[in-house]
Protein backbone atom coordinates (compact mmCIF):
# COMPACT_ATOMS: atom_id res chain seq x y z
CA UNK A 1 0.00 0.00 0.00
CA UNK A 2 1.45 3.77 -1.10
CA UNK A 3 -0.16 5.58 1.92
CA UNK A 4 0.99 5.47 5.05
CA UNK A 5 0.51 2.12 7.28
CA UNK A 6 -2.45 2.77 9.79
CA UNK A 7 -3.55 0.35 13.19
CA UNK A 8 -6.44 -0.80 13.61
CA UNK A 9 -8.64 0.97 16.53
CA UNK A 10 -8.13 -0.73 20.04
CA UNK A 11 -11.61 0.24 22.04
CA UNK A 12 -12.02 0.28 25.63
CA UNK A 13 -14.80 0.65 28.23
CA UNK A 14 -13.74 1.72 31.45
CA UNK A 15 -15.18 0.86 35.11
CA UNK A 16 -14.42 3.76 37.21
CA UNK A 17 -16.37 5.66 39.86
CA UNK A 18 -13.85 8.68 40.85
CA UNK A 19 -14.27 11.10 38.58
CA UNK A 20 -10.71 12.31 39.17
CA UNK A 21 -9.41 9.42 37.74
CA UNK A 22 -12.11 8.85 34.97
CA UNK A 23 -10.79 12.21 33.62
CA UNK A 24 -6.55 11.63 34.20
CA UNK A 25 -7.69 8.29 31.41
CA UNK A 26 -9.57 10.41 29.43
CA UNK A 27 -7.21 13.17 29.11
CA UNK A 28 -4.43 10.29 28.55
CA UNK A 29 -6.48 9.16 25.73
CA UNK A 30 -7.47 12.59 23.85
CA UNK A 31 -4.00 12.18 22.10
CA UNK A 32 -4.73 8.91 21.21
CA UNK A 33 -6.35 8.72 18.01
CA UNK A 34 -5.96 4.90 18.18
CA UNK A 35 -7.86 3.91 21.06
CA UNK A 36 -11.10 4.80 21.63
CA UNK A 37 -13.16 5.42 24.92
CA UNK A 38 -16.60 3.69 24.67
CA UNK A 39 -18.30 4.69 27.89
CA UNK A 40 -16.87 5.27 31.64
CA UNK A 41 -19.03 2.86 33.50
CA UNK A 42 -19.39 3.75 36.96
CA UNK A 43 -21.69 1.07 38.71
CA UNK A 44 -19.44 -2.31 38.46
CA UNK A 45 -23.10 -4.61 38.76
CA UNK A 46 -23.57 -3.37 34.98
CA UNK A 47 -20.62 -4.37 33.69
CA UNK A 48 -21.43 -7.53 32.35
CA UNK A 49 -24.33 -6.08 30.26
CA UNK A 50 -22.50 -3.25 29.41
CA UNK A 51 -19.45 -5.37 27.65
CA UNK A 52 -21.91 -7.11 25.96
CA UNK A 53 -23.28 -4.51 24.19
CA UNK A 54 -20.45 -2.45 23.60
CA UNK A 55 -18.34 -5.54 22.77
CA UNK A 56 -14.64 -3.64 24.20
CA UNK A 57 -11.35 -4.94 23.37
CA UNK A 58 -10.27 -4.15 25.96
CA UNK A 59 -11.69 -3.52 29.48
CA UNK A 60 -10.10 -1.37 32.38
CA UNK A 61 -11.25 -1.29 36.16
CA UNK A 62 -10.68 0.14 39.15
CA UNK A 63 -9.70 -2.60 41.94
CA UNK A 64 -10.85 0.11 44.27
CA UNK A 65 -14.39 0.38 43.34
CA UNK A 66 -16.78 1.49 45.89
CA UNK A 67 -20.64 0.03 46.04
CA UNK A 68 -21.71 -3.46 45.83
CA UNK A 69 -19.44 -5.03 43.65
CA UNK A 70 -15.07 -4.03 43.87
CA UNK A 71 -13.19 -4.38 40.80
CA UNK A 72 -12.00 -7.93 41.49
CA UNK A 73 -15.58 -9.16 41.67
CA UNK A 74 -16.46 -7.12 38.27
CA UNK A 75 -13.18 -9.18 36.63
CA UNK A 76 -14.57 -12.02 38.32
CA UNK A 77 -17.80 -12.19 36.81
CA UNK A 78 -16.49 -11.59 32.87
CA UNK A 79 -14.74 -14.69 33.47
CA UNK A 80 -17.52 -16.26 34.71
CA UNK A 81 -19.75 -15.30 32.08
CA UNK A 82 -17.25 -16.98 29.60
CA UNK A 83 -15.80 -13.02 28.58
CA UNK A 84 -11.84 -13.40 27.51
CA UNK A 85 -11.50 -9.64 27.13
CA UNK A 86 -7.69 -8.33 28.32
CA UNK A 87 -8.64 -6.97 31.61
CA UNK A 88 -6.26 -3.83 33.34
CA UNK A 89 -6.70 -3.45 36.74
CA UNK A 90 -5.68 -0.49 38.23
CA UNK A 91 -4.71 0.04 42.19
CA UNK A 92 -2.89 1.59 44.32
CA UNK A 93 0.78 0.86 45.68
CA UNK A 94 -1.02 0.70 49.36
CA UNK A 95 -3.05 -1.87 47.80
CA UNK A 96 -1.77 -4.64 46.35
CA UNK A 97 -3.70 -7.21 44.28
CA UNK A 98 -3.39 -10.78 43.48
CA UNK A 99 -4.65 -12.38 39.98
CA UNK A 100 -6.28 -15.47 41.07
CA UNK A 101 -6.28 -18.42 38.87
CA UNK A 102 -8.72 -18.60 35.88
CA UNK A 103 -8.16 -14.77 35.43
CA UNK A 104 -6.98 -14.77 32.02
CA UNK A 105 -5.24 -12.11 30.58
CA UNK A 106 -5.80 -10.10 33.54
CA UNK A 107 -2.75 -7.56 34.54
CA UNK A 108 -2.37 -4.80 37.68
CA UNK A 109 -1.41 -1.30 36.93
CA UNK A 110 -0.80 0.50 39.95
CA UNK A 111 -1.91 4.50 40.29
CA UNK A 112 -0.54 6.91 39.40
CA UNK A 113 0.90 5.78 36.19
CA UNK A 114 2.08 7.98 33.36
CA UNK A 115 1.23 8.08 29.88
CA UNK A 116 3.59 5.44 28.41
CA UNK A 117 2.82 2.88 30.75
CA UNK A 118 -0.89 3.31 30.29
CA UNK A 119 -0.71 2.90 26.35
CA UNK A 120 2.15 0.63 26.98
CA UNK A 121 0.24 -1.75 28.63
CA UNK A 122 -2.83 -1.33 26.98
CA UNK A 123 -1.07 -1.94 23.37
CA UNK A 124 0.31 -4.97 24.85
CA UNK A 125 -2.70 -6.85 26.00
CA UNK A 126 -4.67 -6.08 23.17
CA UNK A 127 -1.50 -6.94 20.25
CA UNK A 128 -1.29 -10.40 22.97
CA UNK A 129 -4.81 -11.37 22.58
CA UNK A 130 -5.36 -10.14 18.67
CA UNK A 131 -2.29 -12.95 18.30
CA UNK A 132 -4.04 -15.58 20.19
CA UNK A 133 -7.12 -14.87 18.24
CA UNK A 134 -6.75 -15.06 14.57
CA UNK A 135 -9.83 -14.75 13.47
CA UNK A 136 -10.16 -11.29 15.27
CA UNK A 137 -8.68 -9.19 12.38
CA UNK A 138 -10.58 -7.04 11.41
CA UNK A 139 -10.69 -3.97 9.29
CA UNK A 140 -13.22 -1.04 8.51
CA UNK A 141 -13.28 1.22 6.04
CA UNK A 142 -16.02 3.73 4.96
CA UNK A 143 -15.97 4.29 1.13
CA UNK A 144 -16.99 8.58 0.30
CA UNK A 145 -17.37 9.69 -2.85
CA UNK A 146 -17.12 13.56 -1.93
CA UNK A 147 -18.75 14.52 -5.19
CA UNK A 148 -21.99 11.98 -6.27
CA UNK A 149 -21.77 9.67 -9.33
CA UNK A 150 -18.13 8.62 -8.99
CA UNK A 151 -18.51 4.82 -8.32
CA UNK A 152 -18.47 4.71 -4.96
CA UNK A 153 -21.24 2.06 -4.59
CA UNK A 154 -20.05 -0.23 -7.86
CA UNK A 155 -16.54 0.19 -6.39
CA UNK A 156 -17.04 -0.67 -2.77
CA UNK A 157 -19.24 -3.62 -3.74
CA UNK A 158 -16.27 -5.03 -6.31
CA UNK A 159 -13.73 -4.16 -3.35
CA UNK A 160 -16.14 -6.42 -1.32
CA UNK A 161 -16.03 -9.51 -3.20
CA UNK A 162 -12.35 -9.25 -4.23
CA UNK A 163 -11.57 -9.25 -0.76
CA UNK A 164 -14.22 -12.26 -0.22
CA UNK A 165 -11.61 -14.09 -3.08
CA UNK A 166 -8.36 -13.23 -0.96
CA UNK A 167 -10.49 -15.22 1.18
CA UNK A 168 -11.77 -12.28 4.38
CA UNK A 169 -15.06 -12.15 5.31
CA UNK A 170 -16.90 -9.02 4.11
CA UNK A 171 -20.04 -7.33 5.46
CA UNK A 172 -20.97 -4.26 3.12
CA UNK A 173 -23.50 -1.89 4.98
CA UNK A 174 -25.79 0.64 2.47
CA UNK A 175 -24.82 3.63 4.70
CA UNK A 176 -26.74 5.91 2.42
CA UNK A 177 -30.07 5.43 4.83
CA UNK A 178 -32.60 7.34 3.05
CA UNK A 179 -31.38 6.14 -0.77
CA UNK A 180 -29.75 3.28 -0.39
CA UNK A 181 -27.97 2.27 -3.56
CA UNK A 182 -27.10 -1.68 -2.83
CA UNK A 183 -31.02 -2.29 -2.79
CA UNK A 184 -30.76 -1.31 -6.48
CA UNK A 185 -27.66 -2.43 -7.71
CA UNK A 186 -28.32 -6.17 -6.92
CA UNK A 187 -32.10 -5.67 -7.45
CA UNK A 188 -33.24 -7.51 -4.04
CA UNK A 189 -37.14 -7.66 -3.41
CA UNK A 190 -38.39 -4.88 -1.27
CA UNK A 191 -39.22 -7.17 1.39
CA UNK A 192 -35.43 -8.00 1.83
CA UNK A 193 -34.55 -7.19 5.69
CA UNK A 194 -32.57 -4.22 6.45
CA UNK A 195 -30.78 -2.19 9.15
CA UNK A 196 -34.54 -1.38 10.17
CA UNK A 197 -35.19 -4.85 11.38
CA UNK A 198 -32.56 -5.33 13.71
CA UNK A 199 -33.45 -4.72 17.63
CA UNK A 200 -32.51 -0.99 18.27
CA UNK A 201 -30.38 -2.17 21.59
CA UNK A 202 -28.28 -5.09 22.54
CA UNK A 203 -27.84 -6.52 18.57
CA UNK A 204 -26.82 -9.85 19.39
CA UNK A 205 -25.12 -12.14 16.31
CA UNK A 206 -27.81 -14.05 15.95
CA UNK A 207 -30.07 -11.05 14.99
CA UNK A 208 -27.42 -9.91 12.58
CA UNK A 209 -27.92 -13.66 10.79
CA UNK A 210 -31.21 -12.69 10.21
CA UNK A 211 -31.02 -9.48 8.33
CA UNK A 212 -27.74 -9.91 6.00
CA UNK A 213 -28.57 -10.57 2.45
CA UNK A 214 -25.91 -13.43 1.20
CA UNK A 215 -25.02 -12.19 -2.34
CA UNK A 216 -23.66 -14.42 -4.70
CA UNK A 217 -20.47 -12.48 -4.49
CA UNK A 218 -20.34 -13.94 -0.93
CA UNK A 219 -20.62 -10.65 0.09
CA UNK A 220 -22.88 -10.36 2.96
CA UNK A 221 -25.14 -7.20 2.50
CA UNK A 222 -27.00 -5.12 5.29
CA UNK A 223 -29.53 -3.14 3.21
CA UNK A 224 -30.95 0.42 3.98
CA UNK A 225 -34.19 0.55 5.10
CA UNK A 226 -36.68 0.28 1.33
CA UNK A 227 -38.43 3.89 2.22
CA UNK A 228 -37.30 7.25 2.79
CA UNK A 229 -38.73 7.67 5.70
CA UNK A 230 -37.59 4.70 7.66
CA UNK A 231 -33.98 6.29 7.78
CA UNK A 232 -34.76 8.26 11.05
CA UNK A 233 -35.60 5.14 12.76
CA UNK A 234 -31.75 4.63 12.67
CA UNK A 235 -29.47 6.33 15.63
CA UNK A 236 -26.02 7.19 15.64
CA UNK A 237 -26.09 5.00 18.81
CA UNK A 238 -27.42 1.77 17.16
CA UNK A 239 -24.90 2.41 13.73
CA UNK A 240 -21.85 2.49 16.58
CA UNK A 241 -23.10 -0.74 18.47
CA UNK A 242 -23.90 -2.75 15.43
CA UNK A 243 -20.55 -1.95 13.53
CA UNK A 244 -18.88 -2.84 16.67
CA UNK A 245 -20.74 -6.19 16.81
CA UNK A 246 -19.85 -6.76 13.10
CA UNK A 247 -16.08 -6.31 13.87
CA UNK A 248 -16.37 -9.14 15.75
CA UNK A 249 -18.18 -11.27 13.27
CA UNK A 250 -16.36 -10.34 9.61
CA UNK A 251 -12.36 -9.44 9.07
CA UNK A 252 -13.64 -6.80 6.89
CA UNK A 253 -16.57 -4.60 7.18
CA UNK A 254 -16.97 -1.52 4.36
CA UNK A 255 -19.22 1.17 4.54
CA UNK A 256 -20.66 2.68 1.27
CA UNK A 257 -21.59 6.16 2.44
CA UNK A 258 -23.80 8.83 1.44
CA UNK A 259 -21.92 11.78 0.23
CA UNK A 260 -23.44 13.93 3.18
CA UNK A 261 -21.49 15.33 5.68
CA UNK A 262 -23.79 14.75 8.66
CA UNK A 263 -23.72 12.89 12.35
CA UNK A 264 -24.71 9.44 9.89
CA UNK A 265 -21.01 10.07 8.48
CA UNK A 266 -19.14 11.20 11.74
CA UNK A 267 -20.42 8.20 12.95
CA UNK A 268 -18.90 5.78 10.12
CA UNK A 269 -15.95 7.42 10.18
CA UNK A 270 -15.67 7.87 14.01
CA UNK A 271 -15.87 3.42 13.98
CA UNK A 272 -14.05 3.08 11.35
CA UNK A 273 -10.21 2.41 10.73
CA UNK A 274 -9.68 4.00 7.79
CA UNK A 275 -11.46 6.35 5.50
CA UNK A 276 -11.24 5.13 1.39
CA UNK A 277 -12.15 8.66 -0.56
CA UNK A 278 -13.72 8.19 -3.86
CA UNK A 279 -12.65 10.82 -6.66
CA UNK A 280 -12.09 10.99 -10.00
CA UNK A 281 -9.75 13.59 -12.24
CA UNK A 282 -12.26 16.56 -12.09
CA UNK A 283 -11.67 19.80 -11.07
CA UNK A 284 -14.93 19.42 -9.03
CA UNK A 285 -14.60 15.68 -7.60
CA UNK A 286 -11.21 16.78 -6.51
CA UNK A 287 -12.22 19.96 -5.37
CA UNK A 288 -14.57 18.79 -2.85
CA UNK A 289 -12.38 15.86 -2.03
CA UNK A 290 -10.25 18.79 -0.82
CA UNK A 291 -12.90 20.21 0.95
CA UNK A 292 -13.88 17.46 2.64
CA UNK A 293 -10.09 16.78 3.62
CA UNK A 294 -10.20 20.32 6.03
CA UNK A 295 -13.53 19.00 7.37
CA UNK A 296 -11.56 15.99 8.67
CA UNK A 297 -8.60 18.40 9.68
CA UNK A 298 -10.86 19.97 11.64
CA UNK A 299 -12.62 17.56 13.83
CA UNK A 300 -9.15 15.96 13.95
CA UNK A 301 -9.57 12.37 11.99
CA UNK A 302 -5.87 11.89 11.41
CA UNK A 303 -4.88 12.26 7.78
CA UNK A 304 -2.99 8.63 7.84
CA UNK A 305 -6.53 7.12 8.03
CA UNK A 306 -7.35 8.10 5.15
CA UNK A 307 -6.71 6.99 1.72
CA UNK A 308 -7.89 8.73 -1.97
CA UNK A 309 -8.88 5.94 -4.63
CA UNK A 310 -8.80 7.94 -8.36
CA UNK A 311 -11.63 6.21 -10.33
CA UNK A 312 -11.73 6.07 -14.06
CA UNK A 313 -8.46 6.85 -13.44
CA UNK A 314 -7.19 6.66 -17.05
CA UNK A 315 -8.84 9.23 -18.47
CA UNK A 316 -7.19 12.72 -16.72
CA UNK A 317 -8.64 14.85 -18.84
CA UNK A 318 -5.57 17.06 -19.45
CA UNK A 319 -4.99 17.53 -15.88
CA UNK A 320 -1.14 17.53 -14.64
CA UNK A 321 0.14 15.31 -11.56
CA UNK A 322 0.99 18.32 -10.14
CA UNK A 323 -2.71 19.65 -9.96
CA UNK A 324 -3.66 16.02 -7.89
CA UNK A 325 -0.68 16.40 -5.55
CA UNK A 326 -1.86 19.94 -5.11
CA UNK A 327 -5.46 19.44 -4.48
CA UNK A 328 -5.00 16.09 -2.44
CA UNK A 329 -2.01 16.87 -0.96
CA UNK A 330 -0.03 13.52 -2.38
CA UNK A 331 -0.87 11.31 -5.12
CA UNK A 332 -3.44 8.68 -4.95
CA UNK A 333 -3.34 5.63 -3.15
CA UNK A 334 -4.95 3.53 -5.60
CA UNK A 335 -6.15 3.68 -9.10
CA UNK A 336 -9.11 2.03 -11.14
CA UNK A 337 -9.05 2.46 -14.89
CA UNK A 338 -12.60 2.74 -16.90
CA UNK A 339 -14.32 0.24 -18.61
CA UNK A 340 -18.28 1.59 -19.53
CA UNK A 341 -19.28 -1.54 -20.81
CA UNK A 342 -18.19 -3.96 -18.45
CA UNK A 343 -19.07 -2.05 -15.51
CA UNK A 344 -22.34 -0.92 -16.65
CA UNK A 345 -23.03 -4.93 -17.78
CA UNK A 346 -22.23 -6.03 -14.60
CA UNK A 347 -23.88 -3.60 -12.63
CA UNK A 348 -26.86 -4.07 -15.12
CA UNK A 349 -26.86 -7.69 -14.13
CA UNK A 350 -26.23 -7.08 -10.04
CA UNK A 351 -23.11 -8.81 -9.96
CA UNK A 352 -19.42 -7.75 -9.84
CA UNK A 353 -17.43 -6.76 -12.84
CA UNK A 354 -14.43 -8.54 -11.56
CA UNK A 355 -16.56 -11.54 -11.82
CA UNK A 356 -18.12 -11.07 -15.05
CA UNK A 357 -14.99 -9.88 -16.64
CA UNK A 358 -11.91 -10.80 -14.84
CA UNK A 359 -9.42 -9.92 -17.28
CA UNK A 360 -9.93 -6.67 -17.30
CA UNK A 361 -7.93 -3.83 -16.86
CA UNK A 362 -10.69 -2.22 -14.07
CA UNK A 363 -10.85 -5.61 -12.68
CA UNK A 364 -6.95 -6.34 -11.88
CA UNK A 365 -6.99 -2.89 -10.63
CA UNK A 366 -9.81 -3.69 -8.24
CA UNK A 367 -8.17 -7.30 -7.36
CA UNK A 368 -4.49 -5.04 -6.51
CA UNK A 369 -6.77 -2.78 -4.26
CA UNK A 370 -8.31 -5.60 -2.46
CA UNK A 371 -4.85 -7.64 -2.37
CA UNK A 372 -3.28 -4.83 -0.84
CA UNK A 373 -6.12 -4.20 2.14
CA UNK A 374 -5.30 -7.62 3.00
CA UNK A 375 -1.80 -7.63 3.28
CA UNK A 376 -1.49 -4.69 5.17
CA UNK A 377 -3.98 -6.71 7.87
CA UNK A 378 -1.99 -9.75 7.80
CA UNK A 379 0.98 -7.92 8.37
CA UNK A 380 -0.54 -6.31 11.43
CA UNK A 381 -1.80 -9.53 12.43
CA UNK A 382 1.75 -11.07 11.97
CA UNK A 383 3.27 -8.39 14.37
CA UNK A 384 1.15 -8.69 17.17
CA UNK A 385 1.55 -12.71 16.86
CA UNK A 386 5.58 -11.92 16.84
CA UNK A 387 5.19 -9.41 20.16
CA UNK A 388 3.31 -11.69 21.40
CA UNK A 389 6.03 -14.64 21.38
CA UNK A 390 8.74 -12.16 22.12
CA UNK A 391 7.22 -11.31 25.04
CA UNK A 392 6.03 -14.85 26.34
CA UNK A 393 10.02 -15.47 25.67
CA UNK A 394 11.08 -12.70 27.72
CA UNK A 395 9.11 -13.75 30.16
CA UNK A 396 10.01 -17.45 30.10
CA UNK A 397 14.12 -16.04 30.09
CA UNK A 398 13.26 -13.72 33.26
CA UNK A 399 11.93 -16.56 35.18
CA UNK A 400 14.88 -18.73 34.43
CA UNK A 401 17.38 -16.15 35.29
CA UNK A 402 15.73 -15.75 38.79
N1 LIG B 1 -14.42 2.38 -13.38
C1 LIG B 1 -15.59 2.63 -13.99
N2 LIG B 1 -15.67 2.59 -15.36
C2 LIG B 1 -16.82 2.86 -15.98
N3 LIG B 1 -17.96 3.18 -15.37
C3 LIG B 1 -17.96 3.26 -14.04
C4 LIG B 1 -16.78 2.98 -13.29
N4 LIG B 1 -17.09 3.12 -11.97
C5 LIG B 1 -18.39 3.46 -11.93
N5 LIG B 1 -18.92 3.55 -13.15
C6 LIG B 1 -20.29 3.93 -13.51
O1 LIG B 1 -20.56 5.18 -12.87
C7 LIG B 1 -21.91 5.25 -12.49
C8 LIG B 1 -22.02 5.65 -11.05
O2 LIG B 1 -21.57 4.59 -10.22
P1 LIG B 1 -22.04 4.41 -8.73
O3 LIG B 1 -23.51 4.40 -8.63
O4 LIG B 1 -21.28 3.27 -8.21
O5 LIG B 1 -21.49 5.79 -8.14
P2 LIG B 1 -21.76 6.45 -6.72
O6 LIG B 1 -20.60 7.31 -6.47
O7 LIG B 1 -22.09 5.42 -5.73
O8 LIG B 1 -23.04 7.31 -7.05
P3 LIG B 1 -24.10 7.97 -6.02
O9 LIG B 1 -23.57 9.31 -5.74
O10 LIG B 1 -25.38 7.99 -6.80
O11 LIG B 1 -24.17 7.10 -4.81
C9 LIG B 1 -22.53 3.90 -12.80
O12 LIG B 1 -23.26 4.02 -13.97
C10 LIG B 1 -21.35 2.97 -13.00
O13 LIG B 1 -21.63 1.99 -13.93
MG1 LIG C 1 -23.66 5.27 -4.37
Amino acid sequence: MAGPQSDAQIRLLLVEDMPQVAQYIRNLLDAQARIKLLEVVTDGATVVEQVREHQPDVLIVDALLQGKINGLQVAADLREQGMDLPIICLTVPQKPIAIGDGMGETRVLAMPFSGFDFMHLLEQMHNEHKALAPEAVSRVYAMFGAKGGVGTTTLAYNIGAALVAQGLTVALIDGSLQFGDLRGLLRVPEDTPSIVNLPTNRVQRADLQEVMYHDKSGVEVLFAPPRIELAEMVTVRDLERLISLMRKVYNVVIIDTATTVDDTLLAYLDASDEMIQVVTYEWPSLQRARAMTDTLNAINYPTARVRYLANRADSKGGMARDDVVKLLGRQPDFEVVSDGILVLDANNRGEPFITLGPKQHVSSDVVSIAKALARSMADEHRAAADNAARRAREAQQSMVEQ
